[in-house]
């Protein structure tokens, strides 16, 4: 399925997953399969800047370490009780300056739309590595590169979304993405977290498959790939309403008897209790792959966005 191309992504910002046509979401993970175990110095005269308004483990240090092995020097912060916004500074000009001192900007921030009041700013381009729970694009191109490294194919599989598909950006990413590869898509989530009407809108406005239901095991033989997600606690106005729903499910190695025998478990982590660890040493474990993945897919990124591929 993956073709050679003239790089689409030079010079582009990528803030949502809907910036990407179908083929540049293919050029990149073509990108992605070429760089996963070669660290061509691609970058050696490139800047990242990385900012991080939000906590965060893996997006940050897998966007840190593809720089790093490509060659590039990383500056930024992950906490802005070292930066002068404490003193009051704002957005705007902190964007202002840090576009002079980079060649691209990795941005997360909790609020949404602020990617791309960033991408507005600045001349240099900016990859949105999650606004509050709009989009994280990036991610879902990792996670795209594990269904096809694990299942063999992106196109026609059923996937199902478990957890918290109202404030989960990864999942409303994943599920635009999904529908360009013909995907048969089941939404699973605990009341008053299901998924947001404008993202149901949108996939019926693009005639994606798509199903919603509240329990599991109806349709738990039916699926290629399960992910599940954490339950996004920082995104609850009222901490009683997570209180609620907090713990109300969890996958664990005896429930995978109900499902296919090579059902791959999919996370973008960090999870609390929705996957019990004894999940983790069976062959259906597919979060800490996608942990593993995120290297070469954001090499692929920033390799494509600088021009140098
Ligand atoms: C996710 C995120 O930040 O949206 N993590 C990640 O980037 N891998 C998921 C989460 O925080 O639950």
């Amino acid at each position: 399925m993956f073709f050679a191309k003239k790089n689409p992504l030079k010079s582009r910002d990528i803030i949502s997953i809907n910036d990407l046509s179908k083929d540049e979401i293919i050029y990149l993970l073509q990108q992605a399969v070429g760089l996963e175990d070669y660290n061509p110095k691609l970058l050696p005269d490139k800047i990242i800047a990385s900012l991080f308004f939000e906590p965060s483990t893996r997006t940050r240090l897998s966007f840190d370490a593809a720089a790093k092995r490509l060659g590039a020097q990383v500056i930024g912060f992950d906490n802005i009780d070292t930066t002068s916004l404490k003193k009051g500074e704002s957005f705007k000009d902190t964007i202002k300056m840090i576009e002079q001192y980079a060649d691209v900007i990795v941005i997360r921030h909790p609020k949404e739309g602020s990617a791309q009041l960033a991408a507005d700013l600045s001349h240099v381009p900016v990859i949105n590595a999650g606004d509050g729970s709009n989009q994280h694009p990036t991610q879902t191109l990792v996670d795209l590169y594990t269904i096809k490294k694990e299942k063999g194919k992106l196109e026609g599989l059923t996937v199902g979304f478990l957890g918290d598909l109202k404030f989960g950006r990864t999942v409303h990413s994943l599920a635009s993405a999904l529908g360009l590869f013909n995907a048969n898509i089941v939404f699973i989530a605990p009341k008053g977290l299901e998924m947001p009407a404008e993202y149901l809108k949108e996939l019926q406005s693009k005639s994606v498959n798509f199903s919603q239901t509240a329990d599991l095991l109806n349709v738990s033989q039916t699926l290629d790939v399960l992910y599940v997600t954490r339950i996004q606690e920082e995104r609850f106005k009222n901490k009683k309403d997570y209180k609620k729903v907090a713990g109300s499910y969890q996958i664990n190695k005896e429930m995978l008897a109900n499902f296919k025998q090579d059902v791959l478990v999919m996370h973008p982590l960090p999870r609390l209790e929705e996957i019990n660890q004894d999940v983790d040493e069976t062959p259906n474990q597919g979060y800490f792959k996608q942990a593993g993945n995120a290297v070469a897919v954001r090499k692929a990124i920033l390799a494509s966005v600088l021009g140098r591929v």
